[in-house]
């Protein structure tokens, strides 16, 4: 169905219809679209410009397009130009005539930022529980190993012991904040458009509130320009997916290194790992590759959909029409790559004593002994100092912190006191870390506990 042409005296050519038809993409819409048109037809009705059994008959129609609309053949042979066109089509087989008033004064325009919205409000809760999945699913990892030890990185060379439950809380807190910026997403597009018309607001007497509750829309937006000219809500979900893919996609890497033969952590699941068609012995992670490398699409789309807003004239320009692939796109990845990271996490075992190993044989503990003398009196720079030569020394004569004890400490510096030597296993240095957000066993116990009642209590 054209929703336009008295003003034209052929029609347009058959490679710009291709060109810009959107009806293979925003079809995904269809759905949101027919919530909002029967919203739309109850507030024509209100406003006296449908009778009550003509809006009656819109919406049962209506209601039999959605139910209709997961049929597979369902769009064949469809030569709208975009998925408001075709569903008012499809109204037109069903009611006729009385199909022509339900565009009263309304506008595409406000239509698709309705639609959008509505699409992303969904999209936003559906991402919201695939993250809470996953963070249960972290957590259930860090209480797997309470107690296990593993070397903390800074610029990927050993820095300092941490426990396994400690590194695993610092991806969930990347991810309730992710958690937080998909609320805010949504927050941001739970406003109500209808009522703007194209651009200048609507020429009937609808009672713009009365269609937010309809639709369960917090507020209405205020400006009728800026809803035809505002994708911001559409970059607000886009950048909650990108931050989100860039968190897994640093899990992915981390968890790539930590199952390889020279890390040795952790083994992978059989489940989400490949093997390769020439070498025998591989076990790939290609579910965590994948994830890193999916994230460059949603960033992408993210880029995608700032470049084609920059610049644009108020208010509506077809170019933003080139939103929804970008989103549909977004949307598709984030919630895959969300699913698949869990179902990876489900199926991590950690080989414990490697990571303890490896941080027993580096010399992780040298900042617990020179901030051990620092308390015992010494001034910083000099401990620093005095442990920087141990550790130069050990390196030199092959020497781990567990060839040295508290007489051949105290032989090489006398600000070494015999119990600071304790402080030569990792798991007392720990301890003199009970802050909050550190890694001392009791804060990461703590944690624990916080995090756990923090994921019971999302909304
Ligand atoms: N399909 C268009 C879009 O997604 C909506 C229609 C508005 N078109 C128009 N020519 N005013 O942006």
């Amino acid at each position: 169905m054209k929703l336009w042409g008295g003003r034209f005296e052929t029609g347009p050519s058959e490679v710009f219809e291709r060109f810009s038809n959107s009806l293979h993409f925003d079809r995904r819409l269809l759905d949101a679209d027919v919530r909002g048109s029967q919203a739309f037809a109850r507030s024509l009705a209100r406003a006296g410009v449908l009778t009550e059994p003509e809006c009656a008959e819109i919406v049962a129609a209506f209601d039999s397009i959605r139910s209709e609309a997961n049929s597979p053949r369902f769009f064949d042979d469809a030569e709208d130009e975009d998925v408001h066109s075709f569903v008012i089509g499809k109204l037109k087989e069903l009611v006729g005539g009385l199909a022509d008033k339900i565009h009263t004064g309304r506008s595409r325009n406000e239509q698709v930022s309705l639609d959008t919205r509505l699409w992303l409000r969904d999209e936003c809760d559906h991402a919201r529980e695939l993250l809470r999945q996953l963070i249960a699913a972290l957590l259930d990892l860090a209480d797997k190993y309470p107690n296990a030890i593993i070397p903390g990185y800074t610029h990927l060379r050993r820095a300092q012991p941490v426990l396994w439950p400690h590194y695993l809380l610092a991806y969930f807190e990347m991810f309730m904040r992710d958690h937080e910026r998909f609320a805010d997403a949504r927050r941001r597009a739970d406003e109500m458009p209808l009522g703007s018309g194209a651009l200048a607001g609507s020429g009937f007497p609808h009672d713009r509130d009365a269609i937010a509750r309809d639709l369960d829309f917090h507020a209405v937006t205020r400006n009728s320009m800026d809803v035809s000219a505002d994708r911001d809500f559409a970059l607000d979900y886009l950048y909650a997916a990108s931050v989100t893919m860039i968190h897994l996609s640093r899990l992915a890497e981390d968890w790539i290194l930590y199952s390889s033969e020279e890390f040795g952590w952790m083994e992978l699941g059989d489940g989400v790992t490949s093997g390769s068609s020439l070498m025998p012995q591989k076990k790939n992670p290609d579910s965590l590759e994948l994830i890193r490398g999916k994230s460059g699409r949603v960033l992408g789309a993210l880029n995608s959909l700032l470049v084609t807003m920059k610049g644009l004239p108020l208010t509506y320009n077809r170019d933003m029409q080139e939103d929804k692939e970008p989103l549909f796109e977004a949307c598709d990845q984030v919630n895959g790559c969300l699913e698949m990271a869990r179902v990876v996490a489900e199926s991590v075992v950690l080989r414990e004593k490697v990571p303890a190993d490896a941080a027993d044989a580096s010399w992780v503990v040298a900042t617990d002994l020179a901030e051990a003398l620092a308390r015992n009196g010494t001034a910083f720079h000099q401990a620093h100092q005095i442990v920087g030569r141990l550790v130069l020394e050990s390196v030199r004569a092959g020497k781990k912190p567990a060839d040295w004890d508290a007489a051949s400490l105290a032989q090489f510096a006398p600000e070494f006191t015999p119990e600071l030597a304790r402080l030569l296993d990792p798991r007392e240095g720990m301890k003199t870390r009970e802050i909050t957000g550190g890694t001392g066993p009791a804060a990461v116990a703590s944690a624990l506990i916080a995090a756990r009642k923090r994921l019971a209590n999302l909304s």
